[in-house]
């Protein structure tokens, strides 16, 4: 049978449901009742076409037909439904449907696909402070003192907060990933950027994924009165983070057009109309398509910043939170995509570069990955506004179906 557009429209809406912000976009942090269940309405689509179920001790939930011989190699093909505040409804979820609508139109045409579809947990990183744990921690990328470290707004290590969800520190050596048990991934994502949606293309095999470095910075200065202390005696932390952050903006331009800078979090203390602010902390987040630009540009970053400091007189810390390196993905993969998409009859497969992180650029050191996008509308995401077509979508799909059963 065909891939169902009804179906993954159904998916969609059905998803977009479980929010924490009903009307101003998906809100689901990992592990919460939202992000639980949506992998609930998951797992029973799965389980209603035939599929088993195992979630792993870094939490992340594994799908695949029953009936498939547990030591046959599978092409693994998975995303995130978990969101970031107010995120939009297709970011990672159509990377959970578009293999899910795969098992259910297989189930239909009697085929046993040789396919697993993964959730992992805790892509976005806004839920604990970091970014692809789920995927990281199962392939041992991050050991259990990492997870014990990182922290929910409520306090919740990820081993707690994720113990009711299958995470079990005690299982994560014996749960560990094995490249033997897969043939290769293939995530489809939203491309989260203008260029598809400008070019008009629908799809498009992505050959390099970003790597990202992302920082916490601490200001400390002198609170002191608003109004009877002079410009010349103060130690402003919020207007020397206010030069930083435009001194951050203005940094990317020189490392070529594909390096990003972003602060995207920033707390003042005390936060009163009428302090000078005596302490300031905000993120940065810097990624480029290359190593090396990602490392030239960390040493400009600190150097940049150190200098506002020291003029400020600002006490100023910048610790590096993490560090992922650039991941190119499988000529052998995107062949495969491209072969798929002639079949499928959408013509030769354009190619791009992922600005966005995702959890194929943990699993490409370890198997051979690409990753298939989809055009977002005017490139917007992170955002309620966020928009991809049903049929450039449900396109993917089929070329994902043609793929895995080439
Ligand atoms: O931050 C990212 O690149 C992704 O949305 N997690
Ligand atoms: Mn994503
Ligand atoms: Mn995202």
């Amino acid at each position: 049978m065909p891939i169902s557009a009804a179906r993954l429209e159904r998916d969609f809406q059905t998803i977009a449901g479980f929010t924490g912000s009903p009307g101003n976009g998906s809100d689901r942090p990992t592990f919460s009742e939202h992000w639980a269940k949506a992998v609930a309405y998951v797992v029973g689509e799965a389980k209603a076409c035939g599929c088993a179920v195992r979630v792993d001790a870094a939490g992340n939930v594994h799908l695949r037909p029953a009936g498939l011989d547990p030591n046959r190699p599978v092409w693994l093909s998975g995303s995130h439904v978990d969101s970031v505040p107010h995120g939009g409804d297709f970011d990672g979820v159509l990377g959970v449907v578009a293999p899910l609508e795969v098992l259910r139109a297989a189930k239909e045409d009697g085929r046993t696909v040789p396919l697993e579809l993964v959730n992992f947990a805790e892509e976005e990183g806004t839920t604990f402070g970091l970014g692809m744990l789920g995927s990281r921690a199962w392939v041992g990328a991050l050991d259990r003192e990492r997870l014990a470290a990182v922290r929910n707004r409520g306090g919740k290590s990820y081993l707690e907060a994720g113990k009711p969800h299958g995470v079990d520190p005690a299982r994560l050596a014996e749960d560990r990933f094995r490249a033997a048990d897969y043939l290769g991934m293939i995530e489809l994502h939203i491309e989260q950027g203008p260029a598809m949606w400008k070019r008009g293309r629908p799809v498009a095999a992505v050959t390099a994924i970003n790597g990202r470095r992302q920082y916490s910075v601490e200001l400390r200065g002198t609170a002191n009165h608003a109004g009877s202390t002079q410009m010349g005696d103060r130690r402003d932390a919020l207007a020397c983070a206010a030069e930083m952050i435009a001194a951050i903006e203005r940094l990317p331009p020189e490392f070529g057009e594909q390096a990003v800078a972003t602060v995207g979090r920033i707390a003042c203390r005390p936060n009163a109309v009428n302090v000078i602010a005596d302490g300031v902390s905000f993120t940065i987040d810097f990624r480029a398509p290359a190593d090396e630009i990602i490392a030239a540009g960390d040493g400009a970053l600190r150097t940049r910043l150190a200098v506002i400091a020291e003029r400020r007189g600002m006490d100023f810390t910048i610790e590096q939170t993490e560090t992922l390196p650039a991941a190119v993905m499988s000529p052998e993969v995107v062949a495969r995509l491209r072969r798929a998409a002639e079949r499928v009859g959408c013509g030769p497969l354009a190619e791009t570069v992922s600005g966005a992180l995702h959890d194929s650029a943990i699993l490409a050191p370890h198997l051979p990955t690409a990753m298939l996008f989809v055009a977002s509308r005017d490139g917007i995401s992170h955002n309620p506004a966020e928009y991809s077509r049903i049929e450039d979508m449900t396109l993917a799909t089929r070329i994902l179906y043609e793929a895995v059963t080439e």
